[in-house]
């Protein structure tokens, strides 16, 4: 998925940036206890992960989806250390060959976890070695070349692949249909976030009150990642200009600062909804038109805009397009008068 240089320079961008990841690891749960929210998804893993290891069998394949920054790497980590393997972790894109592929498989361990993040993004080659070694742990390796070609099977150690990407959609259905198990990762409630962020407070050793961390909680789009950025951003602000204390008043001044509005909109959110709003009466906009008046990326704007919005009720999908809600005019302030609007 291209990520274009607006997204990337966002404050509450959700991709990982250079800067945060040796402190994103440090404030990464090792344990399911730790790893606060997605309870659901917690407490059907723990079940697999528990039979598989009374088995003493690895666990099924997994696959995680959802948008990016909710923890699926983070997730992945947890059930390696639950399940007490090794994990290897990679990515999609970076396995150009199948030659590539080969070469991670054969150097598993038994039961251990191999990760496959934005797995939506394997070529097609790659994906067909991944066939039967999901199946059967078994690598089908073809040597030398036309009429003389065959084909030599290796036996792999048993391991458990787990694949995460943004949604399941952009799978073809051979490879979803290799996992035994599939969860949906969803956004956290702005509690859920508040208590993420009092655990990394805590661990960064900066002081936060409880009206503090549920402001930014509140406003980080329902996404761990924003909020443990936004987190060390205030932390700055309460050093400079408060006495060290996040307070909910010097986490209103520091988002307010970076144009992270009472929501948690950024400037591409809002742009976004007053292009529906000022340009087509409230809607319905087409998914490719909202894209090219924006410069985003369609599957950009599906991955990473568009779920926060939906969940907080600012934005409706309809066959027709995209339609701001009475909710979203209310925020800018602007009447909602649904006789402009194009489905009526
Ligand atoms: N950091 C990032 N995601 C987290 C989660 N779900 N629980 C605790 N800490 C986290």
């Amino acid at each position: 998925m291209p990520f274009d240089e607006n997204y990337e320079d966002r404050i509450i961008s959700s991709r990982t940036l250079g800067e945060d990841s040796e402190v994103e690891y440090s404030l990464r749960p090792r344990r399911l206890q730790e790893y606060i929210g997605q309870n659901k998804v917690k407490e059907n893993m723990q079940v697999f992960i528990r039979a598989a290891k009374e088995r003493n069998d690895p666990l099924d394949h997994v696959l995680l989806y959802g948008p990016p920054g909710l923890g699926k790497t983070t997730l992945a980590g947890i059930i390696a250390n639950e399940m007490g393997v090794n994990i290897r972790v990679t990515s999609g894109p970076s396995i150009e060959r199948a030659g590539d592929l080969a070469a991670i498989l054969t150097g598993l361990a038994e039961n251990d976890i191999l990760f496959i993040d934005e797995i939506h993004r394997l070529s097609r080659n790659v994906e067909e070695v991944l066939y039967p070694a999901m199946e059967d742990y078994s690598l089908d390796i073809i040597l030398g070349k036309g009429p003389g070609a065959h084909s030599v099977r290796l036996d792999l150690p048993r391991f458990t692949l787990i694949g995460a990407t943004t949604r399941t959609g952009l799978l073809s259905a051979p490879l979803r249909d290799r996992f035994g198990v599939i969860s949906r990762l969803e956004l956290y409630s702005p509690e859920e976030l508040d208590e993420i962020i009092r655990r990394s407070a805590d661990i960064l050793g900066t002081k936060i009150d409880a009206t503090g961390s549920l402001e930014i909680g509140r406003r980080s789009r329902g996404t761990p990642r924003i909020a443990n950025r936004l987190l060390k951003r205030v932390r700055d602000f309460a050093q400079v200009k408060g006495d060290g204390t996040i307070t909910r008043e010097i986490a209103d001044e520091a988002l307010n600062a970076m144009e992270i509005d009472a929501m948690g909109l950024d400037s591409i959110d809002r742009r976004m909804l007053l292009f529906i709003i000022e340009n087509f009466g409230g809607g319905p906009v087409g998914l490719e038109t909202l894209a090219a008046s924006i410069g985003e990326d369609a599957g950009t704007i599906e991955d990473v805009y568009e779920p926060y919005l939906l969940q907080i009720g600012f934005l409706n999908r309809t066959p027709r397009g995209r339609m701001a809600t009475a909710k979203a005019y209310a925020h800018f302030k602007i009447p909602f008068t649904t006789e402009l609007r194009f489905d009526t």
